[in-house]
C-alpha cells in the first residue's frame, strides 16, 4: 500500500492493524559513467514497493535527496546539508506520529546518509528524553536498514563481481537499477577498469581522486540478470527484517 495512492480513510484503517511505515530514503547524485543519478533512491524505492505488496506494509513517499555534498563536482548531483536532512527526517516522523504511527523503517540506498539518519533518530528520541513532547513519543522506534546489507546481499555481490563491486557506483546497485528500469540502461567504457579508492573530503577533492565518479568499482560488469538475483535476495531479507521490527512489542 502506497501512501501517495491512499485516501486518509484508508490510512486510518491501516493504523487499526499496524503502527509501522516504511520510508525509502536515497540520494540524487552521480553514479559514474553508466549509473543513473537516481540510483540510490530508485533501489530502495523499488524494493520498498515490492515489500509493501508482499508484507502489507504502508510505503511513504521516497526521500529522494540525501546527504551527498561530496558529489557536487559532478553535474546533476543535489545535496541537503546534514542539518537540513535531520530536519526533513524529524519533521516527517513527527508528522506521522500525530496520526498514531510508532514504527519507522527507513530503507536506505546511500551510505552517505547513514551518519545523518542516526543523528536524526537521536533528535527524535531526545524529544521524549528531554520532556519536549507528550508520552506517546516514548513508544516511537526508528530503524535504518541499508538495502545492500540485507541478509545474503553482500555475499552474493562478492560472488557475482568479486572486488570489482567496489563501494560507489557499485556493480550491484547499477545492476539493480538495470533490472528495475530496463529502459534506462546505459553503457560506457571504464578507464581504468576498476576505479581507485580513497578518503572522502569535499567535492573538488573527490573529483580529483576519482575523475569519473566511481569508487573501487567496475560497473561495466553490471547486468539486469544480476540485478534480478540481488533484488530477490534483498527483498527476502528486508521482508523478514521489516516484519520483525514492525511486530516487536518494544
Ligand atoms: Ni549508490
Amino acid at each position: 500500500m502506497e501512501l501517495r495512492f491512499s485516501t486518509w480513510q484508508e490510512v486510518g484503517r491501516y493504523l487499526q492493524d499496524s503502527k509501522a511505515i516504511v520510508i525509502p530514503i536515497g540520494s540524487t547524485e552521480q553514479h559514474g559513467p553508466n549509473g543513473l543519478i537516481g540510483t540510490d533512491a530508485l533501489c530502495p524505492e523499488a524494493l520498498a514497493l515490492e515489500l509493501g505488496k508482499q508484507a502489507d506494509a504502508l510505503i511513504a513517499p521516497t526521500i529522494s535527496v540525501g546527504m551527498a555534498q561530496h558529489h557536487l563536482a559532478f553535474a546533476g548531483s543535489i545535496t541537503l546539508l546534514p542539518s537540513t536532512l535531520i530536519l526533513v527526517i524529524r519533521d516527517t516522523v513527527n508528522s506521522l506520529i500525530q496520526h498514531g504511527f510508532e514504527r519507522f523503517y527507513f530503507l536506505n540506498g546511500h551510505g552517505g546518509n547513514i551518519a545523518t539518519v542516526h543523528a536524526a533518530f537521536s533528535e527524535i528520541y531526545a524529544q521524549a528524553s528531554m520532556g519536549m513532547q507528550p508520552d506517546k513519543y516514548s513508544n516511537v522506534r526508528c530503524k535504518l536498514k541499508n538495502w545492500w546489507e540485507a541478509e545474503g546481499v553482500m555475499a552474493q555481490s562478492k560472488e557475482l563481481f568479486g572486488e570489482a563491486d567496489g563501494s560507489h557506483a557499485t556493480c550491484g546497485e547499477v545492476s539493480l537499477t538495470q533490472y528495475a528500469y530496463p529502459d534506462s540502461i546505459k553503457t560506457a567504457e571504464m578507464d581504468p577498469p576498476i576505479a581507485p579508492t580513497g578518503p572522502i573530503y569535499d567535492a573538488a577533492d573527490y573529483r580529483r581522486r576519482v575523475p569519473d565518479g566511481r569508487i573501487g568499482s567496475n560497473p561495466s560488469l553490471a547486468n539486469p540478470e544480476a540485478g534480478k538475483a540481488l533484488f530477490e535476495t534483498a527483498l527476502k531479507g528486508i521482508i523478514s527484517d521489516y516484519t520483525r521490527f514492525a511486530t516487536a512489542k518494544n
